[in-house]
């Protein structure tokens, strides 16, 4: 990007104290004309008077993907420069606890609504391609999508599926002459992850572990990168790397060696060991509870069968 236009970026999931916010300000700091959306204007009151453009946008409403794609083309002229699919939910709970409605909203945030604002608003990166410029679409996954941290299992597959969405859609662009990269976001402290938000409940058969999960977000957000920080390698990755993949955040870098050069299991003892699932009398704990469930509440138990 070395000449001298103007260049628009589109930002999703923009609110104050994420990493969508921090990227919002690091590339207005570029000069570039930023679009800031969230799915409230209250929650991007901080880029307001920064010469950030803010929109309201719910990636999960085909409506309100389809008013911001015409307001960004009546506000440009009908095209767009790189759009930065960052949006994305957290939910966390045993995998065979988990409630059907909440993993079905989150897959429509982090994956289905990624697809359609992608779809959305390729007709105006397809209009900003230029012999001299490629336009770029950043997908934002996660390290979690290589790494099986357990009570996050609907998160870590809806990664998984952006990662390998986007490295097709990378493939199918390419003849188009638009680039896509893949964000292999490492930890960094925002509010995604917050411990009250974690509640296995009492009839939970890891109620025991609850305690060292909500512990593990704790040090998530005490320990992890400043989404400041994280803001500024990123966009000097997208505006000059040449990779089709970015590992930025926390870990990020020692997820990517071990991914590349381990075993399946590199990880299992360190994330077990996070959430205290290495220890021998929890595991025992969650044993028995699981056979006792057995007992209790396994489908047709105590029925005569009907055929
Ligand atoms: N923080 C980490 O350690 C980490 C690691 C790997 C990947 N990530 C990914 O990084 C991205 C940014 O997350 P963050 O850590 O900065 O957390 P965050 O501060 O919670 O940001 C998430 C953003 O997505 C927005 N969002 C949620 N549902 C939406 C919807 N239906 N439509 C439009 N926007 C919606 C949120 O808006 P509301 O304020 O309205 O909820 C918020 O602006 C996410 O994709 C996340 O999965 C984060």
């Amino acid at each position: 990007m070395s000449d001298s236009k103007q260049r628009s970026i589109l930002i999703t999931g923009c609110s104050q104290g994420g990493a969508g916010n921090a990227l919002a300000l690091q590339f207005a700091s570029k000069g570039f004309r930023v679009f800031a959306t969230a799915r409230s204007l209250k929650t991007l009151a901080n880029l307001h008077g920064k010469n950030i453009e803010t929109l309201t946008l719910d990636v999960t409403d085909a409506s309100s993907i389809k008013a911001l794609a015409a307001e960004i083309s009546s506000r440009t002229g009908g095209s767009l420069d790189i759009l930065f699919n960052n949006a994305g939910t957290l939910y966390e709970a045993p995998a065979i606890e988990a409630d059907p409605a909440r993993v079905r909203a989150l897959f429509n945030t982090n994956v289905f609504g990624l697809m359609e604002v992608t779809t959305a608003l390729t007709p105006l990166l397809l209009a900003s391609v230029s012999s001299g410029f490629s336009p770029i679409i950043v997908n934002v996954a996660s390290i979690l999508a290589r790494v099986p941290n357990p009570f996050a299992s609907a998160y870590n597959a809806s990664k998984a599926a952006v990662a390998a969405y986007s490295d097709t859609l990378r493939l199918e662009l390419q003849p188009l002459g638009l680039n896509v990269k893949t964000l292999y976001m490492g930890e960094v402290s925002t509010p995604l992850m917050a411990a009250d938000n974690i509640n296995f409940g009492p009839e939970s058969i890891y109620h025991v572990v609850e305690d060292s999960v909500k512990a593990r977000t704790n040090t998530h957000l005490a320990k992890t990168m400043a989404p400041a920080q994280f803001a500024r390698e990123v966009a000097d990755e997208v505006l000059s790397g040449k990779s089709a993949t970015i590992w930025k955040g926390t870990n990020a870098f020692a997820v990517w060696f071990l991914n590349a050069v381990g075993p399946r299991n590199v990880f299992d003892s360190t994330v077990l060991k996070g959430v205290g699932l290495d220890k021998e009398e929890a595991r025992s704990s969650i044993f028995k509870l699981g056979q006792t469930k057995a007992k209790k509440d396994a489908p047709g138990k105590g029925q005569s069968s009907q055929i």
